[in-house]
Parts: structure tokens; C-alpha cells; sequence
């Protein structure tokens, strides 16, 4: 029997679920898991989250807010691979292997340690490392960690990870050739930038920029947010360009055709942005009140969402456990 394709993501537990996440990752990562010849591994990067904060209640409640997330988003545990990235130490072991041989130059090019270097250098800072501790700078290991663990063969990620898709394929084939074959090398699959939504300034929606749409947010607090959204000092009665408009590019990401259509011509027409902005609110909030109401009910039993994530982890340590042991036995950790 051919196996299915393993396909695996997952998400840092260092911020809110937003709308983003959901049309961008959650969603797309569901809706690919139901297809029959697919294994999805979905899982909660919450050891990445220690890179980005030293806060535990963020870490802790970020996680559980992830997690009741990807359930309200339709995720089915039975047929989905969900766990939590900490419940599985076979992971953390074998970052342990994998930096053995991953040279240190490889990380030196990694985009974030070179952006945390460049802001040092720009503050003419005597080290060039300050403040950057070793959790940022291995980033890249943990991540190849969590994909060669499950020998995923597609990694669906932001542009902005496509550097650590590579190093992770650089440490397999570096492993393989070293030892012996043992990890399939995966692929990115990149998502469209034209999909990235735009946060309320402008700028790509992200919890680093704080500019996002929290996904669950009630409706006055979203119709605040959307209110605060940038625009320009047109008046009504003038028309407007949609052209990078972040209403716009929102309004668009969740209408249909038809609504994108109505929407062009009312901006040629000089729609008020108050009003513009309003049709987006009643948008989204169509959207999103169906997940909200699941998301609220699942929040309620975090006694469900744990026992579903040890549950996850089982069936996930199933999947590693062999690959570990072959792992350590080609190093030559085994018994005598
Ligand atoms: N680094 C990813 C991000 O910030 C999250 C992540 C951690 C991940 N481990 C992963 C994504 C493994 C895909 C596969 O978006």
C-alpha cells in the first residue's frame, strides 16, 4: 500500500490567533488534511515560543488559545495528527543530533540571527550579539527537528520561512550522506504572498508588527479595530484607488466575487470610508461568528483540548519513536 503524504505545520505559541493565521495557515492546513491521501501533522510549536518571549502566562495561554483555535477551525483530531511540540521530547533529542552536525556557518546566514546582528550594528553596539541568546540562533535546528522527526514530505509555510525549509533539507542530506539514509527530504510548499492579508497599518499582518485582527474578538472590538484601519484623507464622493488599500485587500481576501465586484465600483463611486469600513466589519464578522462560537464553546473545556493533545501526542510519538531509534543507532547511541 503507498503511503499518503505526510504533510506538516506548525504554528508559534507566542501571540493571539488572527484572521491572518486562519485564512492563511488554518484554514488551507484543514482543508488539505480532509483530502483522503494526505497525513496532516499539526502541531503547536511551543518550545519555538521560548525564542520570542520569557513570559510563561503569554506562552501558556497563547498555546491553549492555538490550540482551541485549530479545533473551532474544524481540525478532526481522529484524522489529523495534533499534538504539542513539547509533549513530544523525541523532537528535542534529536535537535540535539542534528546541531552535532549542522555547522555553525549554516546558521550564521540565517535571516533572523542576521537581522538581530544588523540592528546591534546599526545601534554601533560593541557585540554584535547582544541580546541574542542561542534559542534564536538554533531556531532553524529545532525547526528541521520538528520536520525530519515525522520525515514529512511537504511543509506548507510563510515566505518568510523558506530559508529554514532549505537548511532543514541542507541538515537531512548532510545526515543521509553522513550515516546513512534515514530522513525524506521535504519540500516547501510556499503560500501565495498575493494571499497575505494586511494588518490595520498597512503592513503584512503579524503578531511582530502588532497590527493584527485577533481572530475571536467580539464584534464592538472588531468593529474598533476596523475602524482604526489606515486609510487616506479622502473625502466622501471622491473616488478611490483599491490598489494597495488596506480595507480594501481585507475586504477582498474574504468576499465573493460578486461583493468584489459591488465593492470596486462603490470606490470608483467615492464610497466614505466609514462606510467602506463598515461593510467590512459586517464581512467579517460574518466570517468569522461561526468559529467564534465554536471556539467559545471548546474554551470552555480545557480539560477536552488537553486530553486531545496528549491523545495527538501518542499517536505522534508512534511515527517518531522508530525514526528516533533508527536515528541514534546510525550515531551510534544503542545498547551494548
Ligand atoms: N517557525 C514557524 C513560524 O514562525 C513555525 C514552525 C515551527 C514551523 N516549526 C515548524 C512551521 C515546522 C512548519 C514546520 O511560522
Amino acid at each position: 500500500m503507498p503511503s499518503n503524504k505526510r504533510v506538516l505545520t506548525g504554528i508559534t505559541t507566542s501571540g493571539i490567533p488572527h484572521i491572518g493565521n486562519l485564512a492563511g495557515a488554518i484554514l488551507p492546513a484543514i482543508s488539505e488534511s480532509k483530502k483522503e491521501k494526505t497525513s496532516s501533522f499539526l502541531f503547536l510549536a511551543d518550545y519555538h515560543s521560548l525564542i520570542k518571549t520569557l513570559d510563561p502566562d503569554l506562552t501558556h495561554n497563547s498555546s491553549f488559545e492555538i490550540a482551541a483555535c485549530w479545533l473551532a477551525c474544524g481540525l478532526d483530531p481522529k484524522t489529523t495528527t495534533f499534538y504539542r511540540q513539547s509533549d513530544v521530547p523525541h523532537i528535542m533529542e534529536l535537535a540535539w543530533i542534528l546541531s552535532c552536525l549542522t555547522a555553525k556557518g549554516l546558521l550564521n546566514r540565517a535571516h533572523a540571527y542576521k537581522a538581530a546582528v544588523s540592528l546591534n550594528e546599526d545601534k554601533n553596539s560593541q557585540d554584535p550579539d547582544k541580546g541574542i541568546t542561542m534559542g534564536l540562533f538554533n531556531y532553524p535546528i529545532l525547526m528541521a527537528a520538528d520536520i525530519l522527526m515525522f520525515n514529512a514530505d511537504e511543509v506548507p509555510v510563510g515566505q518568510d520561512q523558506k530559508q529554514h525549509l532549505e537548511m532543514t533539507r541542507d541538515i537531512a542530506n548532510r545526515f543521509n550522506h553522513h550515516y546513512g539514509e534515514v530522513f525524506t527530504i521535504p519540500e516547501a510548499v510556499i503560500s501565495d504572498e498575493t494571499g497575505i492579508l494586511p494588518g490595520i497599518d498597512g503592513q503584512k499582518m503579524s503578531k511582530s508588527y502588532d497590527n493584527t485582527i485577533p481572530a475571536f474578538i467580539d464584534t464592538t472590538k472588531l468593529k474598533k479595530l476596523v475602524n482604526k484601519i489606515k486609510t487616506n484623507s479622502l473625502e466622501p464622493g471622491e473616488p478611490k484607488d483599491t490598489e494597495g488599500c488596506t480595507v480594501f485587500s481585507l475586504y477582498k481576501a474574504f468576499a465573493s466575487t460578486e461583493q468584489i465586484l459591488s465593492m470596486q465600483e462603490a470606490y470608483k463611486n467615492g464610497i466614505s470610508w466609514g462606510e467602506a469600513k463598515n461593510q467590512l466589519h459586517d464581512l467579517l464578522e460574518e466570517f468569522i461568528s461561526p468559529y467564534r462560537e465554536e471556539y467559545l464553546r471548546i474554551s470552555k473545556d480545557r480539560g477536552y483540548v488537553e486530553q486531545t493533545l496528549k491523545e495527538g501526542a501518542e499517536k505522534a510519538m508512534q511515527v517518531s519513536s522508530p525514526i528516533l531509534e533508527s536515528v541514534r543507532k546510525k550515531v551510534g547511541i544503542k545498547g551494548f
